[in-house]
């Protein structure tokens, strides 16, 4: 393959510019030509692409967001305007694809390749980690670690008023950010969407806590798992204790990426171009036990991989 092409697609994540960054060197690297495709596959379907040299990644590897900027497409979902997505890519000869983004970006790589025949080659790049064949998503640790300094801030706070809080964090059905974020934060109670709670045990769990003389509680709510108000709302009713609620919000999308995200982008962007360079076959790049795979687009989210042992230490840990 002589000519590729690269989007970011759905929510951004730390490390997408990184991972960009990655992509073109290495396409670069191989006497490919390679092209920035601007707002995912809303600037895909009216062909709005240019072509990247090494100095357009300067200065990229540790800034947040994408600076190819990316966009929810619904319309995306219809066969007919990925057609104009196929048109505006065979008029520039571009020969594959790199498409880092969520699984609704996976979904739109694989309506590419089924229905038309585009090679496409998927990075998952998204703080909510919930592709199932992938231990890790780009932007998730760094995530995790934004949140983590929200949890310190809130710990001073609170501990100090002696309160009971709640902060709400992202991950839509997954969740992992609450998860690794309340075991490392040290949260007394975390509520995700894979596990089943008890709003009345919590309740009287806090009460005891506070007559044992605990004064402070931290629930750590992934967004998927309820409603942040209404859940507040129960456990004072219940306990007579009033909660504080925190929505994070989108600061934990943003900021530069770690360590970690900044290797992974290095390690999945350079497979990703290997792989077009050697006209495999359509795929989803991740990492398993610090190795590179690669997975068809059709098993990215086959199983679950929320860890229960993390979550029972989680619950273990707190008491
Ligand atoms: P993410 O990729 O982070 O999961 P979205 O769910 O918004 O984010 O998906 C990104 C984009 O992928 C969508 O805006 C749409 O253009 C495309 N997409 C999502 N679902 C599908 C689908 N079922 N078929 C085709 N394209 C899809
Ligand atoms: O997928 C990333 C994510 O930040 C989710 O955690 C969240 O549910 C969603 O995107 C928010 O989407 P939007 O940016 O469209 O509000």
């Amino acid at each position: 393959m002589k000519r590729i092409a690269v989007l970011t697609s759905g929510g951004d994540s730390p490390g997408m510019n990184a991972c960009i960054r990655a992509v073109v060197r290495t396409a670069l690297n191989y006497n490919m030509d390679i092209y920035g495709i601007e707002r995912g596959y809303a600037g895909l379907i009216k062909g709005e692409m240019s072509r990247l040299g090494t100095r357009s990644v300067s200065d990229m590897i540790h800034k947040g967001g994408t600076f190819l900027k990316t966009a929810r497409c619904p319309e995306f979902k219809d066969k007919e305007v990925q057609k104009d997505a196929v048109e505006a890519l065979s008029a520039y000869g571009i020969e594959g694809l790199v498409a880092i983004g969520g699984d609704g970006t996976f979904r739109g790589a694989k309506d590419l390749c089924d229905n038309f025949g585009v090679r496409v080659i998927g990075i998952p790049g998204t703080i909510d980690n919930d592709l199932a064949y992938t231990d890790y998503t780009l932007g998730f640790d760094t995530a995790v670690n934004t949140v983590l300094w929200a949890i310190n801030n809130l710990r001073d706070t609170m501990h100090s008023h002696d309160r009971v809080c709640l902060l709400e964090v992202m991950g839509r059905e997954c969740g992992d950010i609450a998860l690794y974020a309340g075991i490392s934060g040290g949260a007394e109670y975390v509520l995700v969407p894979e596990i089943p709670y008890d709003l009345d045990q919590i309740a009287a769990s806090i009460k005891k806590s506070y007559l044992r003389g605990k004064t402070s509680n931290m629930i750590i709510l992934a967004e998927g798992a309820g409603n942040r108000d209404e859940i507040a709302a129960y456990i004072k009713e219940k306990s007579g204790i009033s909660v504080k609620v925190t929505n994070f919000g989108y600061i934990q999308r943003g900021g530069s990426p770690n360590m970690q995200d900044r290797l992974l982008a290095a390690r999945f962007g350079y497979k990703a171009v290997e792989l077009l360079l050697n006209d495999a076959e359509s795929c989803a790049v991740g990492i398993k036990n610090n190795k590179i795979i690669t997975v068809p687009f059709s098993e990215v989210n086959v199983g679950s991989k929320f860890d229960k042992d993390l979550y029972e230490i989680a619950h273990i840990l707190s008491l």
